[in-house]
């Protein structure tokens, strides 16, 4: 049994309530409130566990453990603030309460902020000023056609990973000329399509594919942009299903063999050599693997320079990490004058810089709501059993990652108590969050926050689960993006024997 009081320390409040459990992931006893982790003596715990636990010797080994976790207040800063935030115990974004949206259209429900979005972008706007450089948004973090019409008019062009996001750019009104095309398995009619669009470039990642898009480019009459992606050797220091500028994995070409392949390019006519690419990894929370991964690439450039190939543009892929926890990813403007630092000194300056960001413009501007449907007590752990899903949300169960669950009321209709925040999906893996201290009942509306990246574009239909519905805020109004899904737009593409 958990239990419940109030904490005073030297001259501040502490979190008025406090709830104690085991938990195996955080071996030293903590107060955690989001954003913030404050470390408290270990003895200061011991009455309180030897009163959950009469039995048991308090952190006997580093898997068992007490944390206790404070409620969400008012005051709490969460991530996506200041767009989303609690006013008169409400959550909103922007100027919208989140509540009258959920009752609206119903749960699970994607909400953006616009203004969240913008703002991310003018932040890599601003560290461009006075520069030769362009965002290309990567949108494999979030392709909704009404988010690829906003990031096209503010001035974005596109990183895409296949055909259909190339016709989901055309689709919302951007060009095949703003266009790059990454990815390591492109396919002839990929590339015939692209070619025959005009794209702005291809980022090529291996031998055989830039002699396929050569061979593309000769049969159709065209002369293919590229570049070539080198794979830098760099640690990003992130989730290794995330992390894609080591040496053992599957992406871009090794720094020894790119001067190589540069050389095998400029052989192959249908080929014109623009650039040159890398990509390093994703949730990227520090500077250091992104200066040494431009230095890295420079070397490269100069060798390559000197073999008389001019590199007209220098790619650096996307990357930046945003706030799901406690992390302090650098804010763009101020990585990008770092980074031009490093690029003037080096006399490169006034060369053509692009950038792939896809998390750090859209990750922190969204939310998923979603209501509780059942509140399950049990011997081990409560269940807060929630009607989004890994379907709708999967990134805790593909990186069993982090995303803060908040209620969008703040009135107390519960005892708070510790969940998981579990969906209906048949698997153990399907949850959302472990271990939360919530005060919930069902029927109550939770929101998932930091959820505008990597959540929709990665749903499925698993357990024939219709997508949710998006809606983009923007001040006091809402504009549904997407509609939810219905069984039927699912059964639509199936068919009966005869
Ligand atoms: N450019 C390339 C070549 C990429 O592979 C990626 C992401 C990006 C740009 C954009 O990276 P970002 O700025 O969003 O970090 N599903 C994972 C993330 C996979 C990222 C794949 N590549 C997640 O949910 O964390």
């Amino acid at each position: 049994m958990p239990c419940t009081l109030s904490l005073w320390s030297a001259g501040s409040l502490v979190p008025a309530r406090a709830r104690f459990t085991t938990c195996d992931s955080n071996p030293e006893p903590h107060i955690e409130s989001l954003g913030q982790r404050i470390d408290w003596p270990r003895h200061f715990f011991q009455p309180f566990f030897q009163r959950i636990h009469p039995t048991r010797t308090m952190n006997p080994s580093p898997t068992q453990a007490i944390v206790p976790q404070a409620l969400i207040t008012e005051d709490s800063r969460l991530p996506g603030a200041p767009e989303l935030h609690y006013a008169n115990g409400q959550l909103h974004l922007e100027g919208v309460r989140l509540l009258d949206l959920a009752q609206a259209l119903g749960t699970p429900l994607f909400a953006y902020s616009k203004h969240s979005m913008l703002e991310a972008l003018k932040r890599y706007q601003l560290g461009f000023e006075g520069r030769r450089a362009r965002v290309h948004y990567a949108m494999k973090a979030n392709s909704n056609l009404a988010l690829l019409q906003l990031f096209a008019r503010a001035g974005c062009g596109f990183d895409v990973v296949s055909q259909g996001e190339l016709e989901r750019v055309l689709a919302a009104g951007g060009l095949a000329k703003d266009v790059i095309f990454s990815g390591v398995g492109k396919t002839r009619g990929e590339i015939a399509r692209a070619l025959k669009e005009g794209i702005l470039c291809f980022n090529v990642e291996s031998t055989p594919e830039l002699e396929v898009i050569n061979e593309v480019a000769l049969a159709l009459g065209l002369v293919a942009p590229i570049s070539i992606r080198v794979n830098p050797n760099v640690d990003p220091k992130t989730h290794p299903y995330i992390s894609t500028g080591l040496k053992d994995n599957k992406f871009g070409v090794a720094h020894e063999e790119t001067l190589a392949l540069y050389l095998h390019a400029k052989m192959l006519k249908g080929l014109r050599i623009e650039g040159i690419d890398c990509h390093i990894g994703s949730q990227i929370t520090t500077t250091e693997p992104y200066v040494d991964a431009l230095n890295r690439v420079l070397d490269l450039v100069e060798q390559i320079e000197s073999h008389g190939m001019p590199i007209h543009h220098l790619d650096f892929g996307g990357g930046l990490g945003i706030q799901y926890k406690d992390e302090t990813a650098p804010d763009a403007n101020v990585l990008w004058k770092t980074l031009w630092r490093v690029l003037d000194a080096r006399g490169f300056g006034d060369r053509h810089v692009m950038v792939e960001p896809g998390r750090s413009l859209v990750g922190n501007a969204g939310v998923c709501l979603s209501t509780v449907q059942y509140v399950k007590p049990g011997e081990q752990k409560n269940f807060c059993i929630v009607d989004a899903a890994m379907n709708d949300l999967p990134r805790p169960a593909m990186y069993e990652a982090f995303h803060a669950i908040v209620p969008l009321s703040l009135h107390i209709p519960a005892e708070p108590a510790v969940f998981d925040v579990v969906g209906p999906v048949c698997e153990s893996g399907d949850w959302l969050g472990r271990e939360r201290t919530l005060s919930v009942a069902a029927g109550d509306v939770l929101a998932v926050l930091s959820a505008g990246a990597y959540c929709t574009s990665m749903s499925s239909n698993y357990n024939t689960r219709g997508r949710a519905a998006e809606v983009l805020i923007d001040e006091q109004q809402w504009h549904l993006i997407r509609d939810r899904e219905t069984t039927a737009d699912q059964l639509r593409l199936e068919k009966l024997l005869d």
